[in-house]
């Protein structure tokens, strides 16, 4: 930390300690078999990047993978009949299906495919549904690595304020359930790009993950002196890729900070492998762990 800085939240160093424990676990177990899924459908450049990032990072930590890319002309049926296989096979734990879905699929049809055992990516209506309810299943990737980066720099719910912006069923609703979790005790407010006094708002709050996927909308005078300020959003600009947070400014009020890149990125893939992980557990295909 420099004198007048924040504290960096570093995602891609705690993804790589989180890799190696991964590799280490799965080394020590003889290792077995833990076999993540990846669908691809289409050409989205953004898309395949991600999906072969996720493939690479399961080569280290010791997984398997599997990946099936189908052209954006695939039919609803097809794709189905690909997720179908994939949860019937035995030697899959985990399926990901990488979205956006092209134009004109229908991505709800495929995810209700996928069985909450096996959906490491917790975004089908079964694991939303257990999240909500406080029961066990696998939790979506990009807010639980936002909890991993607070928990791994110290940054304190119990108590604290937090706002989250954004309503997204793939980071905002989910983020909300999981810092307001007995035991994180946070007390989460859901804000949104239609909330009034919106940087008002977020002044209140110890803790902001910044979700709105709108460029830069967290300047410093969003911020109060000390707060923990977490940055999800991903916007492509004249600038080249930016995140909702500003930066620079930001750095300079907040006891801490994610960079972008480098922040909550590389811990979604983080999250998805340890989601692997529990669900070869889960399905019986890993020893589970013995706590000391
Ligand atoms: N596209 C952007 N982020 C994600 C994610 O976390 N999971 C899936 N399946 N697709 C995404």
């Amino acid at each position: 930390m420099s004198e007048a800085g924040a504290v960096l939240m570093d995602g891609n160093r705690l993804r790589d300690e989180i890799v190696n424990e991964l590799n280490a676990q799965i080394t020590a177990a003889g290792r077995p078999a833990v076999c993540l899924a990846t669908v691809l459908v289409g050409d989205d450049k953004p898309s395949r990047i991600y999906v072969a990032n996720k493939q690479r990072k399961a080569a280290e930590a010791a997984m398997e993978s599997r990946h099936v890319e189908l052209d954006a002309e695939t039919s609803q049926s097809e794709v189905q009949q690909v997720v179908a296989d994939l949860a019937a096979d035995p030697a899959v734990h985990g399926i990901l299906v990488q979205l956006p879905l092209p134009e004109g699929l229908n991505p709800d049809a495929v995810l209700e495919l996928i069985p909450p055992e096996k959906d490491v990516d917790g975004l089908t209506p079964r694991s939303m549904g257990r999240l909500v309810r406080g029961q066990q299943g696998h939790v979506p990737c990009t807010p639980l690595g936002v909890m991993r980066l607070l928990e791994r720099y110290g940054v304190a719910t119990a108590g604290k304020r937090a706002v989250v912006i954004g309503r997204s069923t793939l980071v905002g609703l989910p983020q909300v359930l999981l810092l307001g979790r007995k035991g994180v005790d946070a007390t989460p407010t859901l804000a949104h790009s239609r909330t009034p006094e919106l940087r008002e708002v977020c002044r209140q709050a110890d803790i902001i993950v910044a979700a709105a996927g709108i460029a830069r909308l967290v300047t410093a005078d969003f911020v109060q002196p000390g707060a923990a300020v977490i940055d999800v959003g991903i916007s492509r600009t004249a600038d080249g890729i930016v995140g909702d947070v500003d930066f620079e400014t930001v750095q300079q009020v907040a006891g801490a900070v994610t960079p972008m890149p480098g922040g909550t990125g590389p811990m979604t893939i983080a999250c998805l492998l340890q989601n692997t992980l529990s669900a070869a557990q889960m399905q019986g295909a890993f020893p589970l762990a013995v706590s000391a």
